[in-house]
């Protein structure tokens, strides 16, 4: 028991630690950091449960900051995202996206790696229709699977029909990408230094070359 509780409370502080440096380096100007509560840190990935698809080019479901202007990192905070749609939805209708939300946009689907199949989106945002995002931002990658600390909190997320997921958002290159696939390997996620483009392939319209 002992041992149990001692295990869990390395875990929290570690996470709270690694959670305050990453997500809310200064919001503490008086220089100490209010412990994020235990349960979000623990159940991070249960607290929101968010359901990308994609259909085809115009119809498919993404996740982008829940604010407006905010930086993919800062979004990575718990309930820092949630689903927007290319299309009309019986409830929420504010979270839909305009048409124009990309200036081009390509669907496909492949084979993947070991042939286990793989649909993607691809495409050129047009910054002037996404509030969401913030167009200085070298933006981030948000994963179904935890590899880091940052993916935590889209851990319940899941793409309909797919076992996992990699969403691309590059507001200063415009890059977006987001692939649904059965083989982890399919969905790679780029590294800080990559654009979508380099690491997820394919139709980039506009802001192929995009070399910001
Ligand atoms: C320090 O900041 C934390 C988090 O904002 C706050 O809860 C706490 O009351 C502050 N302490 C002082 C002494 O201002
Ligand atoms: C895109 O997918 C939606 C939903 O499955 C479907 O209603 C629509 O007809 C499709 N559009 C095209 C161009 O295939
Ligand atoms: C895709 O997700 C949206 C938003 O959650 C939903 O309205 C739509 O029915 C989903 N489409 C499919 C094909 O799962
Ligand atoms: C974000 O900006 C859009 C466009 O200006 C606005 O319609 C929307 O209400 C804003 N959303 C939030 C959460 O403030």
């Amino acid at each position: 028991m002992i041992n149990y509780l001692y295990i869990l409370a390395s875990l929290s502080l570690f996470h709270t630690a690694l959670g305050a440096v990453a997500f809310a380096p200064s919001e503490n100007q008086n220089g100490t950091h209010a412990p994020l509560p235990v349960a979000d840190i623990v159940n991070r990935g249960t607290v929101v449960e968010e359901i990308v698809n994609i259909s085809n080019r115009t119809h498919f479901a993404i996740i982008l900051p829940k604010s407006n202007r905010t930086t993919v990192a800062a979004s990575k905070a718990p309930s820092g995202t949630r689903v927007f749609y290319s299309h009309d939805s019986t409830t929420d209708s504010q979270y839909k996206l305009p048409e124009d939300f990309f200036t081009t946009s390509s669907a496909s689907n492949q084979g993947g790696k070991r042939n286990k199949g793989f649909v993607q989106l691809t495409g050129c945002i047009n910054m002037a229709r996404a509030p969401q995002l913030k167009a200085t931002d070298k933006g981030g990658v948000y994963h179904s699977q935890s590899s880091g600390l940052n993916d935590m909190n889209l851990q319940g997320s899941r793409c309909e029909g797919y076992n996992h997921f990699v969403e691309c958002v590059q507001p200063i290159t415009s890059q977006f990408a987001m692939r649904c696939c059965n083989d982890d390997e399919d969905c790679p996620s780029p590294s800080d230094n990559q654009k979508c483009s380099d690491l997820l392939k394919g139709d980039y319209g506009a802001c192929a070359e995009d070399r910001k």
